[in-house]
C-alpha cells in the first residue's frame, strides 16, 4: 500500500512510519519538520506540510505525485485548558490541526483523484473524544475538537462510498503528548493500529488500537 501518515516526524506518527516500512509499504510522509526524518529508504518520500495553514494543505494535494491507498490523518495538538482557563486562538488552533486539517486535506486528496478508489482514511481520534464515555477530560479544546473529528468519520464514511473512513484511538501512549506516564509504547500502537489498517473491513465505526469496538 502507498500510506500517507501526517505528523511523522516523531511520536506515533514515526512509529507507524517505520512500521510501515517493515511491512513493506511505501510511506509518504508528511511533516512540518522535513529535516527530522533521517531514513535512507527509497520506500519514503518527505513532503512539508502544515495543518495550521489551509494553503500549505492545497500546495501539498498538488505537489503529491503517488497515488494513496491509505491515509493515516496522526497529526495532533493539545493544549491542557480548562473551563477556567479557556483561551481563544489556542482552541482555534486545536481545531485547525485537529479537525479541519483531516477534512480538508481527506476531500482535496479525494477530489484531486490522489486517494485511491477502495483506499481508506484512518482519523486518528481520542478515547476523549467520546461523547458517551465523557469521564473527564485534560482539555477542553482538545476532546471538542477529537469529537468533531469522529464526526468528520462518520459525515466522510456516509459520504464516500468507495473509501473505508475510521476513527482510531491509539491508546495512551509514551509521546511528547502522551507523557512519561503512558502505559502503551510508541511501537506497540503503530503495529496495532497498521494490522487494524491492512484489515480493515467497515467503514464509519470507532475503535481502539487493539481492535476493540469504542462508542462514540
Ligand atoms: N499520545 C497519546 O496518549 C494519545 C492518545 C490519544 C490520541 N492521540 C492522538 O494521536 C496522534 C499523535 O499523537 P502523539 O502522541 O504522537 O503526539 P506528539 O508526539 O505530540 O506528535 C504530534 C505530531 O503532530 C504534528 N503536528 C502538530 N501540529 C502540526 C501542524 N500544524 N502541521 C503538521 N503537523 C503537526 C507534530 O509535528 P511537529 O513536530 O512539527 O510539532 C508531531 O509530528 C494525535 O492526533 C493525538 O491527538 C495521542
Amino acid at each position: 500500500m502507498n500510506i500517507l501518515i501526517t505528523g511523522a516526524n516523531r511520536g506515533i506518527g514515526y512509529a507507524l512510519l517505520q512500521e510501515a516500512l517493515k511491512r513493506g509499504h511505501l510511506v509518504i510522509a508528511a511533516t512540518r519538520k522535513p529535516e527530522m526524518i533521517k531514513i535512507d529508504n527509497n520506500r519514503v518520500s518527505v513532503y512539508f506540510l502544515d495543518l495550521l495553514d489551509k494553503d500549505s494543505i492545497e500546495k501539498f494535494v498538488e505537489t503529491l505525485s503517488v497515488e494513496v491507498d491509505a491515509l493515516i490523518n496522526n497529526a495532533g495538538v493539545l493544549y491542557k485548558d480548562s473551563f477556567e482557563n479557556l483561551e481563544y486562538d489556542y482552541f482555534l488552533n486545536t481545531f485547525k490541526v485537529n479537525t479541519l486539517g483531516p477534512l480538508f486535506l481527506s476531500q482535496r486528496l479525494y477530489k484531486s483523484g490522489k486517494l485511491k478508489s477502495g483506499g481508506k482514511i484512518i482519523n486518528i481520534s481520542s478515547i476523549l473524544g467520546s461523547i458517551a464515555l465523557l469521564g473527564g477530560t485534560t482539555s477542553y479544546s482538545y476532546s471538542v475538537s477529537k469529537a468533531a473529528l469522529n464526526m468528520v468519520t462518520k459525515l466522510l464514511s456516509s459520504k464516500l462510498k468507495d473509501i473505508k473512513v475510521i476513527s482510531v484511538h491509539p491508546g495512551w501512549v509514551k509521546t511528547d503528548m502522551g507523557g512519561k506516564e503512558a502505559p502503551v509504547m510508541p511501537e506497540e500502537s503503530a503495529k496495532g493500529i497498521m494490522d487494524i489498517i491492512e484489515n480493515v473491513e467497515e467503514s464509519g465505526v470507532f475503535l481502539d488500537y487493539t481492535g476493540k469496538s469504542l462508542p462514540w
